[in-house]
């Protein structure tokens, strides 16, 4: 299906280095949850094409897409059954292959999700691997072993799934009873990358996004494809969990720089500067920046700052400790504060101020953003799902303990005044908004200056105005206790994430703020919970 590509369109940057993604604000376009194109209440790639618009006026660079291929969804599609093929739930490869080409034409990058850790249970090879029994050796594509104790009736080590119980679970059928690895879902297999066979269909799955346009990929666990030879107990509890950075057989092994180095190669053979950006949960941030040595990937999340509080010393803190793993293997850092894992920052650090602040303070910081669908609206976390519309696969192994990712992922607001507000022309949405969306939508705060759109918007266009934002250094400034500030070329940042309104000379002139501002007689009062951008 993949057509002949027109240069015009997908190879802009063809023989110029621009590094375009040292400073790139990528958007997180949870596909299923962005905007539903043919009506049946979940988001689609037609859907998100016809949006592209908006999210090149909302002025970002790129738009990260989570999984579209074809899944039984037993976690949101990261369970892929066939990695080259979209799920009809989405659409068709033509839907993605016009998507990309529309993108192109707006001069917006598009990154695709690549699921190298495990399939689903529903992949071809898997499937044969079950049907031929132990000792086949299209089982050793994957992590089969017999069990232990006398009738191999326990698991063969105890290593405990991401999403709560065992991570491995035995096979049922008649004379077979061996036990297969997933980290993650019983519905989600581990690959064996000691197999070549994994390696040779990753390579060939990288290469068919590539050929089709896609500017990089971001790569689930990427810290979690080789696991430690014999695959040894841990020995101790450990408290798992997808966020989880503790030291483990599973996790940031070493061979895993191998792989990463090889995909590099295949990446720099494309024209137009394509990336990869690793989910890795690592102990440090020195073992992330492991992965993105100039031979390897480019980006990594910060996910330290994911975690961190509202409080100025951890803040900076985490900044310091970024900048400084960075600098040594030369890449950028990164930044975010929500995606389709963890809790909306709005109501994880408690209040829209705050989120509006952080917002401003992130996307002054030095390097590359991502932003997570539904940000740039102010959206809550929605707490009040009803049980019975609870899709979370860990919500289901743990008794509803962590069952707390689909509150992030309700489809977003985009205008009228009744459900799905404009998601898409049915009424009702794979996920219940909740009454009174209509306020956030982007249709209600469009044009209002007061809103957490158009601050988004202002930011965004700041960031391509100045050159001092985006990649490069910052300096901090001495500031009151509980604010702090930093320069970069021709602007100041600063924020108080204090409890009470905090007085300083003013840097420069304000550009831009998170909450109305007064300067006089050279003195700014900084609102607690807000962030200035000044111009100086
Ligand atoms: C990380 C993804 O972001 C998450 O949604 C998924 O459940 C796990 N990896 C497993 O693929």
């Amino acid at each position: 299906m993949t057509q002949e590509l027109a240069p015009d369109v997908h190879d802009r940057s063809a023989g110029r280095h621009t590094g375009w993604w040292r400073s790139a604000v990528i958007y997180q376009v949870y596909v299923r949850s962005f905007a539903d194109g043919n009506g049946d209440g979940n988001g689609d790639l037609p859907g998100a094409r016809a949006r592209l618009p908006y999210l090149k006026d909302l002025g970002v660079d790129a738009v990260w897409l989570t999984p579209f291929y074809a899944s039984p969804q037993a976690d949101g599609g990261y369970d892929v059954a066939d990695y080259r093929a979209v799920d009809p739930m989405f659409g068709t490869l033509t839907d993605i292959d016009d998507l990309v080409r529309d993108a192109h034409a707006l001069d917006l990058r598009v990154i695709v999700d690549l699921v190298p850790n495990h399939c689903s249970d529903q992949h071809e090879w898997f499937k044969q691997a079950l049907r031929e029994g132990p000792g086949s050796p299209l089982r050793e594509r994957f992590h089969f072993r017999p069990g232990k104790g006398e009738q191999g009736e326990l698991p063969p080590n105890d290593w405990n799934s991401l999403f709560g119980g065992p991570a491995w679970t035995r096979v049922e059928a008649e004379g077979d009873g061996e036990w297969f690895l997933h980290l993650f879902a019983p519905e989600q297999p581990d690959f064996n990358w000691e197999h070549p066979a994994v390696r040779d269909e990753f390579r060939s799955i990288l290469r068919f996004w590539l050929d089709l346009g896609v500017d990089g990929f971001r790569i689930d666990v990427a810290h979690g494809l080789v696991k430690a030879a014999g695959l040894p107990d841990i020995g101790h509890n450990v408290e798992m969990g997808l966020l989880n950075t503790d030291e483990l057989p599973f996790f940031d092994q070493d061979g895993v720089h191998e792989i990463y180095r090889d995909w590099r190669s295949i990446l720099d053979e494309y024209p137009g500067e394509r990336i990869a950006v690793a989910e890795a949960w690592t102990p440090t941030l020195e073992r992330s920046a492991r992965y993105l040595r100039p031979d390897e990937l480019h980006q990594a999340f910060n996910f330290e700052y994911v975690m961190a509080g509202w409080d100025a010393a951890e803040l900076r803190r985490i900044i310091d400790e970024t900048l400084a793993a960075m600098a040594p293997v030369d890449a950028p850092a990164t930044w975010v504060l929500s995606n389709h894992d963890v809790v909306r920052h709005r109501t994880r650090y408690g209040s829209l101020p705050r989120a509006r602040a952080a917002a401003l303070l992130m996307l002054a910081l030095p390097g590359s953003t991502y932003l997570y669908q539904g940000e740039e609206l102010g959206l809550p976390e929605v707490t009040d799902l009803p049980d019975s519309v609870r899709q979370d696969p860990s919500f289901f192994r743990d008794n509803g303990q962590e069952g707390l990712r689909d509150g992030c992922r309700v489809p977003i607001p985009w205008g009228g005044d009744r459900p799905s507000y404009g998601f898409g022309a049915s009424e009702g949405s794979w996920l219940p908004q909740p009454a009174r969306w209509q306020d956030l939508s982007v249709q209600a705060q469009t044009g209002d200056p007061g809103s957490t759109l158009e601050l988004y918007r202002a930011a965004l266009r700041l960031r391509r105005e100045l050159p001092g934002l985006g990649d490069g250094e910052l300096e901090w400034l001495e500031a009151p206790e509980g604010v702090l500030a930093f320069a970069r070329p021709g602007f100041v940042c600063t924020v108080n994430l204090g409890a009470a309104e905090a007085e300083m000379a003013a840097p420069g002139e304000v550009a831009l703020s998170s909450e109305p501002v007064v300067v006089r007689g050279g003195l700014v009062r900084i609102p607690a919970d807000s962030c200035i951008w000044w111009a100086v």
